[in-house]
């Protein structure tokens, strides 16, 4: 079954506060996505690997997975969900795993884990369930109420589905005006039930300088660890 992976990596990390966008910066002595994409390029279950950069990106030809056979570049969008819809159509693979180029604590665990349960149902996603109590507040920040956390997931990536399906989801929700921020939420409003993967909670999404730091320590304990 043949899956391409699609990694959008065309935005400007603006809550990073740092002048090269967060995709760019050093991991543990390789940059963010330099490591995402080799997570994918060293997984015997990808196909091809679509990268979707900013237009007039700087930095991408330096890296030395940019030379990879596999990997093919994709023009980015302006918000996410354009620069999936931009991969996707780079792509010709049955199924596609959409995975963002911040997230490079992802193991190969997880994505065999993923592709082995989303390819016997029609798609799905990893997550990571909820912690805390969770609560709602208002604009002036007092507390409105408590959120029963039974169920509640946080949605991580990567996301799989079928390739044309997403393609599908993506453009029907484009025209409907709706930016989706997630794949499982073009596929739900297209009346799909993605199924829920439970995933490793450390697959974290670098946004902030002290999630860098959080990175570097998860990926020292999968080293330690022997975690692949
Ligand atoms: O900004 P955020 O962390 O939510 O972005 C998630 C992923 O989507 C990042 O890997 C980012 O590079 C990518 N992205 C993109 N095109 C955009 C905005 C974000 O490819 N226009």
């Amino acid at each position: 079954m043949a899956i391409d992976a699609v990694i959008p990596a065309a935005g400007i990390g603006r809550r990073m506060g740092s002048a090269v966008p967060k995709q760019y910066l050093q991991l543990a002595g390789k940059t963010v996505l330099q490591r995402t994409l080799e997570i994918f390029l060293n997984s015997p279950l990808i196909s091809r690997v679509i990268v979707c950069l900013k237009e007039g990106d700087p930095y991408f030809d330096s890296l030395p997975v940019s030379r990879d056979p596999r990997l093919i570049r994709a023009p980015g969008g302006a918000e996410r969900c354009d620069s999936v819809l931009a991969g996707l159509w780079c792509s010709e693979a049955e199924w596609v795993m959409v995975h963002d180029a911040a997230r490079p604590c992802l193991t190969g665990g997880d994505l065999r884990l993923l592709a082995e349960e989303a390819i016997s149902r029609d798609g799905g996603l990893l997550c990571a369930p909820v912690r805390d109590t969770m609560k709602r507040a208002g604009e002036d920040m007092l507390i409105q109420g408590t959120v029963d956390r039974n169920g509640l997931y946080h949605a991580l990536t990567p996301q799989m589905f079928r390739r044309t399906e997403l393609l599908q989801a993506l453009e029907d929700a484009a025209s409907r005006g709706l930016k989706v921020t997630d794949e499982s939420s073009a596929m739900e409003l297209a009346g799909c039930r993605p199924l829920a993967v439970a995933g490793r909670a450390d697959n974290i999404k670098i946004t902030s300088q002290g999630d860098l730091e959080l990175a570097e320590f998860i990926l020292e304990g999968h080293r330690r660890n022997g975690i692949v």
